[in-house]
C-alpha cells in the first residue's frame, strides 16, 4: 500500500527535528522503504499504522528503530588511510610523556571500522603512545554502537580496507573450522575503547576533554546553522592544540575560526586555537 505524502512528511519532520538529517522530497521512497522495517519490527501492517502508533506516542524502542533506519551508517577500514598516516607522522608524533593518556573520541562511529582502524595504528606505534590511550566511540544509532562493540565482522567487511597482515595480526575466526566464519577483533583493539551512544544535537559536554575528535562524515547531513553550532561544542571539547578531523569531502571554511589548519602531505587536520580567557 502506497504511503501519503503527508506521513512521510511528518516521518521526515521528527527525524529532521530529532537527528538534524533532511530526507529531500526526491528520496522519500529510501525513507518509506526503511519506514516499512520499522513498521514491520512493531507488528504494524503498514507505514499509516506506525504514523498512527506514533500519534499515541511510539515508544523509546521504536523511536531508537527509526534513528537506526534514518542513518546512513557507511563505513569501512582505514577509510582515507593517508589520514591515518598522517595521525602517525603528525599528532602522534607530538606525544610526550608527561603521563596524560592520550584521549581520543570517535563521534560518529557507525560499526566501529573507524575506531578498530585507530586502535591498530596505536598498538602498532605503542612506542611512541608512552602514556597509552583511551578512545570513546559514539554514534545515535544504537544498532551501530553495539556492533561496534561486539568486533565483528563478515568476509565482506574485513576485506574492505584491510590488508592480510592486519587481519591475521588482529583479529581470530569466530568459528575457525568454518571457511566462511565472521572475524572478531582480538582483545588488544577493544581494551581501551568505550562504547556509548550519544547524539550530536543533544549536549555532550558531560564527555570530558580530548586530544583527539574525529567527526567524519556526519556533518555533511546537517543544515549549515547546526553545522556551525555542533562545531562550536566540539571545540571545547578539546585539550588546549587538540585536533579535530572531518571526512576528506568536508571542510571547516565559512562554519568555524576555532581551528588551524594543518595541512599535511597526506591529509587535513585541524588543530585547536588556544584563545585567552576573557577579562573584564
Ligand atoms: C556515514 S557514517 C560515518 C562513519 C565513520 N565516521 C566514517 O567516516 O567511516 C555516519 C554516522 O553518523 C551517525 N549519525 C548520524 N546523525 C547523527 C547524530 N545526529 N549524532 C550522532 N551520530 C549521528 C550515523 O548513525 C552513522 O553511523
Amino acid at each position: 500500500m502506497k504511503t501519503s505524502m503527508a506521513v512521510l512528511q511528518y516521518f521526515s519532520e521528527v527525524i529532521r527535528k530529532e537527528l538534524g538529517i533532511v530526507y529531500l522530497e526526491a528520496n522519500y521512497y529510501q525513507l518509506e522503504t526503511r519506514l516499512g522495517e520499522v513498521a514491520q519490527l512493531n507488528n504494524c501492517k503498514s507505514i499509516d499504522e506506525l504514523y498512527q502508533l506514533m500519534l499515541r506516542g511510539l515508544s523509546p524502542v521504536a523511536l531508537r528503530q527509526l534513528f537506526d533506519i534514518a542513518t546512513n551508517n557507511e563505513t569501512y577500514f582505514y577509510r582515507d588511510p593517508s589520514l591515518f598516516e598522517a595521525i602517525d607522522a603528525t599528532i602522534l608524533a607530538e606525544q610526550k610523556p608527561n603521563g596524560q593518556l592520550f584521549k581520543v573520541w570517535s563521534a560518529a562511529c557507525s560499526f566501529g571500522q573507524e575506531i578498530y582502524s585507530l586502535a591498530m595504528l596505536f598498538e602498532s606505534k605503542a612506542a611512541k603512545l608512552p602514556n597509552g590511550y583511551g578512545i570513546l566511540a559514539t554514534d545515535v544509532s544504537r544498532r551501530a554502537v553495539t556492533t561496534a562493540a561486539t568486533g565483528i565482522y563478515n568476509d565482506l567487511q574485513v576485506q574492505r580496507g584491510l590488508s592480510p597482515a592486519l587481519l591475521s595480526r588482529f583479529f581470530t575466526k569466530v568459528n575457525p573450522s568454518e571457511p566462511s566464519s565472521d572475524w572478531q577483533v582480538r582483545p588488544e583493539l577493544k581494551r581501551r575503547v568505550r562504547f556509548q551512544e550519544q547524539n550530536l544535537l543533544a549536549s555532550f559536554e558531560s564527555l570530558g576533554k580530548f586530544h583527539l575528535i574525529l567527526c567524519r562524515n556526519v556533518l555533511i547531513y546537517q543544515s549549515v546553522e547546526r553545522k556551525r553550532e555542533i562545531l562550536s561544542r566540539l571545540y571545547r571539547q578539546l585539550e588546549p592544540h587538540g585536533y579535530l578531523i572531518l571526512g576528506s569531502s568536508e571542510s571547516l571554511i565559512g562554519l568555524s575560526d576555532d581551528f588551524e589548519m594543518i595541512r599535511t602531505d597526506k591529509a587535513v587536520l585541524y588543530r585547536a586555537i588556544a584563545k585567552l580567557a576573557q577579562t573584564g
